[in-house]
């Protein structure tokens, strides 16, 4: 395999690298690595820097999500309307409760789901909105949270790309009932292995997916609930904790190539991701083309890495095949047309320049 002149993310030691060993020492030294100190302490923090008054640390961002829905009382014989663009993880949750998920389209200029297309596919048997806050971009939580006021259902947001995003200058995560983080390593905020977290501002609600994350118990051995092990470790939420001071020095940064990109890229062939909210973070750098897969080589070509997220709908994967999903023509299209450019804190100014170059040399060639 060779090694891309401009990788899509960098995840070798970077600049934190002093802080992790210390991190990782610590917790090596104290021999305590399951519920302990740094998840607690963690959770404080994450909960801070989110703006939310409680954070649960839990061991994924799909956990995350499945515990939030459980803790609702939601399972078999219910239906979660969400978003068919997204990692398929969002609708897998809904499927680990046992509940189905509704899939209703896309806002072709947001990516993210259309609220018009949610207020259709209520149902006597929905329970929940879950909106994805995609590529680091708030969904129209405004109008989403008028729909689910109207019928008197609790939006569950999906906040797995969006560390720090805002939504009309208001946290995610803490506009629904309760939001979902992940920290895989690509992720705004990673660790060094899977974790998430849940935000909320329900203090009961908080509580259960407390107890829901280590088997349903109140005391050691006690299971009051059929729950899970899903708990976010002890050397993670250590090296969550050390990296979180600079969480928003990086999504500066973000913005900053964002920019950058958009400067470069201004009146070229290829369409730019619509920034509809000042809150987006850039988790991702997606944009557009009818070319898509030629632009891809192209750039491959050049030893620049590109990544598609998502090749396809999420109904249209052969694991959903059993909900009998709604066919979502905006998000199959879109799937067609996009490619995420490398974005990531690490990446040089010079970087930026030379991806615009390579997608700008192959328009004027094309038109010639
Ligand atoms: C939008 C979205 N939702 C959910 C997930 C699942 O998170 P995790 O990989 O931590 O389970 C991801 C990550 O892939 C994601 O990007």
């Amino acid at each position: 395999m060779t090694v891309p002149r401009i990788p899509f993310v960098s995840l070798t030691p970077g600049e934190d690298a002093p802080e992790i060993r210390r991190a990782i020492d610590r917790v090596v030294a104290r021999g305590w690595f399951v519920l302990g100190p740094e998840v607690e302490q963690f959770e404080q923090q994450f909960a801070t820097a989110a703006g939310a008054s409680y954070a649960v640390g839990v061991g994924s961002g799909t956990d995350a999500l499945m515990l939030i829905l459980r803790a609702l009382e939601i399972g078999p014989g219910d239906e979660v309307i969400t978003t068919p663009l997204s990692a398929a993880y969002t609708a897998l949750a809904v499927t680990m409760v046992g509940a189905r998920p509704v899939f209703a389209d896309i806002d072709p200029v947001r990516y993210t789901i259309d609220p018009e297309r949610i207020a259709e596919a209520i149902g006597p048997r929905t329970r929940a909105i879950l909106p994805v806050h995609l590529y680091g971009q708030a969904a129209d939580m405004a109008a989403i949270d008028r729909i689910a006021t109207a019928h008197n259902l609790p939006i569950v947001e999906d906040c797995c790309q969006a560390h720090l995003a805002t939504a009309g200058g208001r946290p995610v995560g803490t506009i629904g009932v309760a939001g979902a983080f992940s920290f895989y390593p690509t992720k705004n905020l990673g660790a060094l292995g899977d974790g998430g977290a849940v935000v909320t501002n329900d203090r009961l609600l908080a509580d259960r997916i407390k107890r829901l994350r280590n088997g349903g118990q109140t005391d050691r051995y006690r299971h009051q609930e059929p729950g899970c092990n899903s708990r976010l470790d002890e050397i993670q939420a250590a090296i969550l904790s050390a990296r979180l001071p600079r969480l928003r020095g990086w999504t500066d940064r973000r913005r900053d190539l964002a920019d950058r990109y958009r400067f470069a890229l201004a009146g070229g062939p290829i369409a730019l991701p619509t920034g509809c909210d000042d809150g987006h973070v850039y988790h991702l750098f997606v944009v557009r083309t009818a070319e898509r897969d030629a632009l891809q080589r192209r750039l491959g070509a050049a030893g620049i890495e590109t990544l598609v997220h998502y090749p396809f709908p999420i109904p249209r994967q052969p694991a959903f095949a059993q909900f009998a999903p709604a066919e979502c023509p905006i998000a199959a299209r879109i799937c067609d047309e996009i490619v995420s450019l490398p974005l990531h804190p690490r990446m040089e100014n010079e970087n930026v320049a030379e991806v615009a170059a390579v997608i700008l040399k192959g328009h004027v060639s094309c038109e010639r």
